[in-house]
């Protein structure tokens, strides 16, 4: 049978980024055909569900562009090898955490799954083949990537199809953010597309032409492409550690962080987005992104700019450190018998990803401190929350719960770790008498109304203000 597509594109990891980009690409471009693939086969089960509600990925505007393309443009399976035989773009969206062992630990992205798609590519592609790093890398990742495919071109540069097997590469960084993810797709602040061979340029910025703007779309050299992704996420993170930092001076000053933030905001140089204090960064990139950063700097003899840059992870930690040490504090010094209420577990709200959650260090730290926690989250589910943690995991200590109120009930303090709106509504006089006295919350997140929780008994410390 004919094809009746007019390209076909394939995207290797069906992961946050992976299958919203892909869906939003499906559902603007209905004359392309676009293949997600993995190489976890639950993974690709879940976006194949006949539950809407089961999807992998939990985005808002999400699960009606899967329903809208999937079957029709959109596909998702675990055939890597033969999908990748029948693309001309292919998109990597693979994993890119930071390496746990070997040179670099710590700092450093570790590239395996990069390189294990390369090699895949370079071994099943047919013909000319855009390749399209939409995974977050190290500046120069582009030469690994090129010397994979390019030693493919030498060995086995007539394919099977008879076609002379080509490649071009370009960097097309992604700036979603979880919880909106389909919104800044559908409606992104620009389009980054960095490269060396215009005609893989135009070929890409035309995906993105069918609903972006042109004006939007800003074409690079393949390494400013490669390192703005590194540099945004660098400088979105140090607005947080800088309001995070001084979070805690206003707490000893009686300043106010929310009147701070405003007060500095609203001077359109700095601008107001991006300064509501909280218990740190959390999400699988930020932390990753500037450590790779840092390791860059160090590789390339700038130790001053990797100093720098690693002091906004620090604060990030210390933010942490500092709220479990007041929690512990006004707790009478200990946490031992006590139980303690976590509301919140994902990184941020409107989103089920835990990785790099303030609350998983602020739990740990708890925990340490001999606390029972009962958590409670209305998008994460319970193995999400217990793979959290290892050697702190004890039926003793640990309760995952079905609701806020159940997880307040006996408590003696409540801690409030995310912004879901939900928990601004909740029956906060049925929870104070539920709840041992003195009755305590703590709201990492400046989301509760501390005058009414005061009010109705609580004893409240709410983050950036004065007690
Ligand atoms: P993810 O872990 O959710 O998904 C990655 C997927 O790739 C996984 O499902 C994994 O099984 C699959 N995979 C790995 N190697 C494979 C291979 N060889 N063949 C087929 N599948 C393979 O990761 P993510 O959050 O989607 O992030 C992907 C990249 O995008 C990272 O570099 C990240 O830094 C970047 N990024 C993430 C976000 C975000 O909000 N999560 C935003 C912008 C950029
Ligand atoms: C972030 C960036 O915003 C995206 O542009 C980028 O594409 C993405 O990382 C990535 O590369 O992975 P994300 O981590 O999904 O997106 O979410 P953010 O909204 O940036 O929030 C990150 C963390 O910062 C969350 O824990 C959030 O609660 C916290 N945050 C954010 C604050 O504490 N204060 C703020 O004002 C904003």
């Amino acid at each position: 049978m004919k094809n009746k597509f007019t390209r076909n594109i394939c995207c290797i990891g069906a992961g946050y980024v992976g299958g919203p980009t892909m869906s939003v690409i499906a559902s603007n471009c209905p004359e392309i055909r676009v293949d997600v693939v993995d190489i976890n086969e639950e993974r690709i089960k879940a976006w194949n569900s006949d539950e809407l509600s089961k999807l992998p990925v939990f985005e808002p505007g999400l699960e009606s562009l899967v329903e809208k393309c999937r079957g029709k443009n959109l596909f998702f399976s675990n055939k890597v090898e033969e999908t990748i035989s029948k693309a001309d773009i292919i998109f990597i969206s693979v994993n890119t955490p930071t390496k746990t062992k070997g040179l670099g630990a710590g700092l450093a992205s570790d590239l395996k799954w990069i390189e294990s798609s390369a090699r895949q590519i370079a071994k099943f592609a047919r013909s000319h083949t855009v390749v399209v790093e939409k995974s977050t890398l190290p500046v120069k990742t582009a030469e690994t990537i090129k010397a994979i495919l390019n030693s493919s071109e030498q060995n086995d540069h007539i394919s099977n199809s008879g076609m002379k097997k080509t490649f071009s590469i370009v960097s097309n960084p992604e700036f979603l953010a979880e919880g909106t993810a389909i919104d800044d797709l559908q409606n992104p602040d620009r389009v980054l597309i960095g490269g060396e061979d215009i005609d893989s340029i135009n070929l890409i910025s035309d995906i993105y032409k069918s609903w972006v703007d042109q004006d939007k779309i800003i074409t690079t050299n393949l390494w400013s492409s490669e390192l703005s992704k590194l540099v945004a996420n660098a400088f979105l993170a140090q607005r947080i550690s800088s309001i995070n930092s001084i979070s805690a001076l206003c707490e000893t000053t009686g300043a106010n962080i929310n009147e701070v933030a405003e007060a500095i905001g609203t001077d359109k140089r700095i601008g107001r987005r991006f300064l509501n204090s909280g218990p740190g960064f959390g999400g699988s990139c930020f932390k990753k992104d500037i450590l790779n950063l840092v390791y860059l700097c160090r590789y390339y003899g700038l130790d001053e700019v990797a100093d720098y840059w690693e002091q906004v992870v620090k604060v990030n930690l210390w933010q942490q450190e500092r709220i479990s040490r007041i929690i512990i504090k006004n707790l009478f010094g200990t946490l031992s018998e006590k139980r303690i209420a976590i509301l919140g577990f994902s990184f941020k709200s409107n989103t089920n990803d835990t990785r790099q959650s303030p609350a998983i260090n602020i739990s740990k730290y708890l925990f340490q401190e001999g606390a029972k926690l009962a958590f409670y989250d209305p998008k994460v589910s319970e193995i999400q929350i217990t793979s959290s943690f290892g050697e702190f995991k004890n039926e003793e200590t640990f309760e995952i719960c079905e609701s806020a109120i159940q997880a307040c009930e006996g408590a003696d303090a409540v801690i409030v770790l995310t912004e879901w709106q939900e928990f601004k509504y909740l029956d906060w006089i049925s929870i104070y008498k539920s709840m041992r006295k003195p009755a305590w919350v703590f709201d990492t997140r400046i989301l509760l109304e501390k005058d009414k929780l005061k009010e109705i008994g609580f004893e409240v410390w709410t983050l950036g203000t004065p007690f």
